[in-house]
């Protein structure tokens, strides 16, 4: 939790609204192994981190949805008797979510709300899930709507489906809400079972690269990527119907179905399942404090990424190669949906320091970019701020 930033946020909610606000949190999410799995019924290996978007909030009498986010310095008004998309991107995600609470026959009055946050926006760390996820447990405390945990994350994730047009797994939302310190959560993405796995690094720690790049293609081509996977389990189910998701697929059925009539097809495919497998070991790599074996694993996951997921950009492979021989990293990957963002490294703690700055200096040199590091801490998931 950053004090400094729930200070401010009172502050401002005061000076707008003159009155004491409620107010809550919800984290940014790294993602181990396990990308582009989770819409494909598959597992994922998230952790919520050390940055979160707050929201200062409280009810109104009248139907007056007042927003301002301090990011943006930007205001928004609504009305909560006509919730629609607005051009506002970041109100959005809040307005999908009161829209999702409405479709499911909750009745709410107006409220004031002040938006902040640490969570950098476009790096590939969740910012519009922790903003989805932190307006519903808002909104669930102060309407006392009386729904659970894990209720809330499909609908704040139907808000990004709507409101956002991006048709994303549950990862993030799950992520963002469910999150325990020190511990990854190892989420199967078909029955929602989860298990908390104690992420010890022994001398390493979490490092994110900001390629300070968010490309265009992202939504777009996030889209058509599921797309694909849809169309390589139908040519599947042809010949097995019991087939639902790519969870359900091997190597030797995408060879054998797919990949002689459509070979792009396979490529997607193949990467998902070899992904979904290759979480299972890490997960063992984990139990045994193996961090050599589950480093070598996100390279290759990167590798997949890359050239059969095809998600990758310059930025991001610049990054990874760069660290590639370097000792002290035992892994690096991109992370996220691709096409800009972060990539996470592990990289042993005394090693940090100089290899921020010497990678920093080769990333501006060769993209003409600046780099950002942040060292990524795992901390608890939604919550009220006391
Ligand atoms: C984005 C989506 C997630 C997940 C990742 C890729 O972060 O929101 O649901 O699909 O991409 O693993």
């Amino acid at each position: 939790m950053n004090q400094l930033i729930i200070n401010k946020t009172k502050a401002s909610f005061i000076e707008k609204f003159q009155e004491q606000p409620v107010i809550f949190r919800s984290p940014g999410r790294v993602n181990i192994l396990g990308e582009h799995t989770d819409y494909n019924e598959g597992f994922v290996l998230p952790a919520a981190i050390d940055k979160n978007i707050y929201i200062a909030i409280s009810k109104r009498k009248d139907n007056s949805i007042n927003l301002y986010a301090t990011d943006f310095d930007e205001n928004f008004k609504g009305d909560i008797t006509n919730v629609k998309k607005s051009n506002t991107q970041w109100a959005n995600y809040i307005l999908g979510v009161v829209d999702q609470l409405q479709k499911k026959g909750h009745v709410l009055t107006g409220f004031n709300a002040v938006v902040d946050g640490d969570v950098p926006i476009g790096a590939g760390l969740s910012s519009s899930a922790a903003l989805e996820c932190v307006t519903i447990f808002a909104l669930n405390e102060l309407f006392e709507l009386g729904l659970n945990r894990l209720s809330l994350v499909p609908l704040a994730q139907k808000a990004e489906h709507v409101f956002a047009g991006v048709h994303c797994g549950i990862m993030d939302q799950f992520a963002s809400m469910f999150g325990k310190q020190d511990h990854v959560i190892k989420l199967d993405c078909r029955s929602l079972e989860y298990e908390y796995v104690p992420f010890k690094l022994d001398g390493y720690k979490i490092l994110l690269l900001n390629t300070n790049v968010k490309h265009n293609l992202a939504a777009s081509e996030y889209n058509t990527r599921r797309l694909q996977c849809e169309k390589g389990v139908s040519i599947i189910r042809q010949h097995h119907p019991d087939v639902k998701s790519l969870r359900d697929v091997t190597l030797d059925m995408l060879k054998q179905f797919v990949e002689p009539i459509e070979p792009l097809v396979y490529q997607r495919c193949k990467y998902v399942v070899q992904e979904n497998r290759r979480l299972l070991e890490a997960c063992e790599d984990l139990a045994r404090g193996d961090i050599k074996s589950l480093g070598a694993k996100m390279y290759q996951t990167h590798y997949g990424l890359r050239y059969f997921y095809d998600v990758s950009c310059k930025e991001l492979d610049f990054l990874v190669e760069y660290v590639k021989n370097i000792p002290s990293v035992a892994g690096a990957r991109m992370m996220g949906g691709g096409f800009g963002g972060c990539t996470i490294n592990l990289v042993q703690e005394d090693a940090i320091e100089k290899l921020v700055k010497d990678i920093s200096f080769a990333y501006k040199e060769a993209m003409n970019l600046p780099l950002t590091a942040y060292i990524a801490s795992i901390e608890n998931g939604t919550g009220i701020c006391t």
